[in-house]
């Protein structure tokens, strides 16, 4: 088995970090989201990846490399614009050749991993088979329909009004038929060549689609909140551990990370919380479910339920919470008049302020 690795598309709902950085490249719990979906590949024992990149190729390689770090070997596939999922496979069919393989998008997170979909799909070998789970926004998702014996019997793409609340997981399995599907199908209304529609064909075609409902969570880590929301969960798994100086004014309660080369002094924080290596976090609070990422500066501030990324600085500010703060920021408080909001915020920013 192979697997097909997506870690293209412009990830537009994550503007503006996604102005200057690959989506699948933001840091959860201070490492990017793709290497959890690479981790978890290699932990159901595929080693020979595929992973399509886009205009961000540059950065993804640089982040991966030849994968030998991760115990894969990757093999690099460009895309020269997001024609779609389907059109994803279509590049990679000599990559691919007649082997099984499963299509991982390089945004989602499946919580437990996917050794067990992997292990099943190679005993039983259905011709594909899709991952399915409950949301409450089905049609922001691709949604299956299945019967009460739970057989799959329908597929729609992104439906205005869902069959079911059962979403697409970002994770397939294919037999090699799955090619000829692929190549069937035509671009949908947003002009891609839809997954969703190539198993469609399949199961129109009477081939043996199956649909399993996911036991771990899934998240598709498309937006803040998500994100936000992947990070709060990873964070209560952390590992707990003192690596970094703390001075004997600074209280650490609860599960939290501070890794080497970082300084925490005069401080509070309260976990589940990491601090990046070379980060320095002085007279400040460090609430629950934040990631402060390297060499970032904390002083005088209150940060709770956020990502902060590399190379950030918050200088007496009350405070900061469910917030992704890009690489290399500054917030900061001056006494100067007037007193006045002074912004300098990249193109599709967001910033909101209490009145
Ligand atoms: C894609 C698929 C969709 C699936 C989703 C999972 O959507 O087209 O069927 O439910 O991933 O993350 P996209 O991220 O391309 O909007």
């Amino acid at each position: 088995m192979k697997a097909l690795v997506l870690a293209g598309g412009a990830g537009t709902r994550l503007r503006p970090i996604t102005h200057t950085s690959a989506k699948q490249l933001v840091p959860v719990a201070n490492k990017p989201i793709l290497f959890y979906g690479l981790e978890s590949i290699a932990a159901a024992g595929v080693t020979e990846v595929g992973i399509i990149v886009g205009d961000t190729e540059s950065e993804v390689r640089a982040a991966i490399g030849d994968g030998s770090r991760l115990g894969l070997e990757v093999t690099y596939i460009r895309q020269e614009a997001p024609l779609g999922l389907a059109h994803a496979v279509l590049i990679a069919a000599d990559f691919l050749g007649d082997d099984d393989f499963l299509v991982f998008l390089g945004d989602n997170f499946v919580f437990g991993g996917i050794t067990e979909i992997v292990r099943r799909f190679t005993e039983q070998r259905p011709d594909a088979q899709v991952l399915v789970t409950k949301v409450g926004n089905p049609s922001e998702f691709g949604v299956a329909e299945l019967d009460r014996e739970g057989k799959l019997i329908g597929l729609e793409e992104k439906p205005t009004e869902p069959r079911t609340d059962l979403a697409l997981v970002g994770v397939y399995l294919f037999t090699p038929v799955a090619h000829t599907a692929m190549r069937a199908i035509e671009p949908s209304a947003r002009g891609e060549l839809e997954i969703t529609d190539a198993l469609r064909w399949l199961l129109d075609g009477g081939y043996d689609v199956r649909a399993g409902e996911i036991s771990g969570y899934w998240k598709d880590t498309g937006n803040v909140a998500d994100m936000l929301e992947v990070n709060r969960l990873l964070l209560e798994t952390l590992e707990p551990a003192v690596l970094g100086e703390v001075d004997p004014d600074t209280e650490i309660v609860g599960r939290v990370r501070i890794e080497p080369g970082a300084r925490v002094s005069a401080s509070r924080v309260v976990g589940p919380a990491i601090i990046g290596a070379g980060t320095v976090v002085t007279g400040s609070y460090v609430g629950p479910s934040t990631s402060i990422a390297e060499n970032c500066l904390l002083r005088d501030s209150e940060v709770e339920f956020s990502i902060v990324l590399a190379d950030s600085v918050l200088d007496g500010v009350h405070r900061v919470e469910a917030s992704l703060i890009g690489r290399n920021v500054t917030v900061h408080v001056t006494r100067r008049v007037p007193v006045a909001h002074r912004l300098v915020i990249g193109d599709h920013g967001w910033v909101q302020l209490p009145n």
